[in-house]
């Protein structure tokens, strides 16, 4: 591609991203609380983006599902699954105490929220039926998830889980306990969207 067709192109990435950033900052306004640039352990800032977030989560709540932001930083899932999920019991795990202390605080007074501090592998609830992952962990944690997942007595609800820029999915691919099945969330040909993989416990 010549320089200057290179250049227009990038141009247009810019402007798309920070179209992006605005618009995130405007929802997350909205939602009561500004929650951009979460330092993850693995070194991702990066939040979901809101409309990632609706094309998540759309057309795949289920009636009755407890849902689980596993790595919920300050919030900006359990935000979005209260707004647009209500109903539902939405649970946030973070290992960050501090973090996870300050995001408790945001939604103590909704009733179906809860923010656990702690490693999501050693405190996800019982109840749990969704799990939500934006590429909290790295791939030993992934499997330790999987192994734990694999572990739960058959008197806990099955698990579906909606991972988001699924960078780590060999060990759900290879187990014969889980179907994985790639979706893309759109975002224009310049800048995509991450993929979704939808990984389903097979009862
Ligand atoms: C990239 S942020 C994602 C925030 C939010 N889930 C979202 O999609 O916008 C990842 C978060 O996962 C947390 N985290 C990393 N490993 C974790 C673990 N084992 N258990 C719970 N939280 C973890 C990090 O501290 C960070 O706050």
């Amino acid at each position: 591609m010549p320089a200057t067709a290179q250049a227009a192109t990038n141009a247009r990435r810019w402007l798309i991203a920070a179209f992006r950033s605005a618009r995130n900052i405007a929802t997350d306004l909205r939602h009561g609380q500004f929650t951009a640039a979460v330092p993850g352990r693995h070194g991702d800032t990066n939040n979901s983006d809101h409309k990632v977030l609706q094309a998540v989560f759309d057309q795949r709540v289920r009636p009755g599902d407890v849902i689980i932001d596993v790595g919920c930083g300050r919030g900006r899932v359990l935000a979005h699954l209260l707004r647009n999920h209500p109903g539902h019991r939405v649970v946030g795990i973070e290992i960050d105490h501090e973090l996870a202390a300050t995001t408790a605080r945001r939604f103590a007074d909704e009733a179906l929220c809860e923010v656990i501090a702690g490693d999501a592998v050693a405190v996800l609830p019982d109840d749990a039926t969704l799990l939500f992952l934006f590429n909290p962990f790295g791939e030993a944690d992934i499997e330790r998830l999987r192994v734990a997942l694999e572990a739960r007595p058959a008197t806990q609800p099955p698990q579906r889980l909606l991972y988001s820029n699924p960078r780590h999915l060999g060990g759900f691919e290879s187990s014969d306990a889980w179907t994985v099945r790639m979706n893309t969330l759109g975002g224009g040909r310049l800048v995509p969207f991450h993929d979704l993989a939808v990984i389903d416990r097979v009862v």
